[in-house]
């Protein structure tokens, strides 16, 4: 079979970590295929903050946990969000699965093609990290609380344009155990 066909069906979601590093090459390489990825006009206005410092990433865990504590849960606020602010509760709570690599998407906050060229970006890095055997998992915790203060002097802090807002954000790392293979695909496809 075709490579990355192969490398398509085979990526999974990976949400437990060795905790092993990515060499700086490898994480180059990543966020390289990242850039090659199709965005609106061909405007490359996007920017890839990627985080390896633990001191950083504990940063990051911290401000979500905080950022968390300060959703008002209501009658119609969702059950997942509300078991991720129970979460937060704990001192001790990981958001990032304990990887060793936070890669963040930001771009313009009023650019129409923010939103499609953050997601296809990150997905190409997502694909090209599995095909070099480096696991990864989306996390929507940084681009769901993207406008609460604690998170928007968290991007400051992490040299993010003011203009930008995160539209991704996905861990990577090594796997710590084989993940299963995908579900079977359901029936979506209508070919005319
Ligand atoms: C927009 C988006 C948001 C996601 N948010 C999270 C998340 O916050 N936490 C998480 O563990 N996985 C998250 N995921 C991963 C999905 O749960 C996962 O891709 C899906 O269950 C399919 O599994 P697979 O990636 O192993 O094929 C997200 C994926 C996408 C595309």
């Amino acid at each position: 079979m075709n490579e990355v066909i192969r490398a398509i069906e085979t990526r999974r979601s990976v949400r437990k970590f060795t905790g092993a590093m990515i060499p700086r090459s490898e994480l180059e390489t990543i966020l390289h295929a990242g850039s090659y990825a199709p965005n609106g006009m061909g405007s490359q206005e996007w920017r890839f903050t990627a985080v390896q410092d633990d001191m950083t990433l504990q940063r990051i865990n911290e401000s979500i946990r905080l950022a968390l504590l300060t959703i008002p849960v209501i009658a119609e606020t969702h059950p997942y969000v509300v078991s991720l602010i129970e979460k937060a509760e704990n001192e001790q709570a990981n958001f990032n699965y304990g990887a060793s690599t936070y890669v963040i998407v930001s771009h313009q906050k009023d650019n129409g093609n923010a939103m499609p060229d953050s997601a296809l970006a990150l997905g190409y890095m997502m694909l090209a990290a599995h095909s070099m055997g480096i696991g990864s998992c989306w996390l929507n915790l940084l681009p769901g609380m993207a406008g609460l203060p604690i998170i928007r002097n968290l991007m400051t802090e992490l040299g993010l344009p003011e203009n930008h807002t995160v539209y991704a954000s996905a861990v990577f790392g090594y796997a710590a155990k084989e993940p299963e293979a995908a579900e079977p695909r359901k029936d979506v496809v209508r070919i005319l």
